[in-house]
């Protein structure tokens, strides 16, 4: 799970995912493009989001992400068109560039709908990617029979 600073959409993200998983089957883990964040908790308000739904996100810290997390990870999920790009640029082979793709084409495909960085809004925007996440990661579940 990718977002820009690995504090807000992407840690929700993780958590969502993470709860509907086999952990013995499947790594969830995310990261930023930007390295600001690095080592830093989930923003409050993820948090926060989170526990209202019963999800610790409270043990994330912030990583950037690598060229390297092409060979961990089979799918590779961005939160928006920036990211996108930004993640492709890291890519060295076509295989690597087939695992990226936007999380919210789980539910509009083919439509680069990006999931709005709520970092600068209130905390409506927080429940409001905590729906598309979770409604997103239903479908990954689904499809990928995680
Ligand atoms: P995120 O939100 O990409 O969903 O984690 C952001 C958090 C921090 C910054 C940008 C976006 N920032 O510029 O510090």
């Amino acid at each position: 799970m990718v977002c820009l600073g690995n504090i807000c959409r992407s840690p929700l993200a993780e958590g969502i995912l993470t709860s509907m998983v086999n952990p013995e089957k499947t790594e969830v883990s995310s990261a930023g493009t930007g390295g600001w964040h690095v080592g830093n908790q989930p923003d409050p308000r993820s948090i926060a989001v989170a526990q209202k739904n019963k999800i610790d996100i409270t043990n994330q810290r912030g990583k950037q992400f690598s060229t390297y997390d092409y060979e961990v990870y089979d799918h590779i999920f961005v939160m928006d068109s920036a990211n996108y790009r930004d993640v492709l640029k890291l890519a060295n082979t076509e295989a690597e560039r087939a695992k990226v793709s936007m999380i919210l084409d789980e539910i509009f495909p083919g439509e680069a709908v990006d999931v709005p960085d709520p970092y600068y809004g209130g905390d409506n925007g927080f429940d409001d990617v905590y729906k598309m996440l979770y409604e997103a990661c239903e479908k990954i579940v689904s499809r990928l029979t995680l």
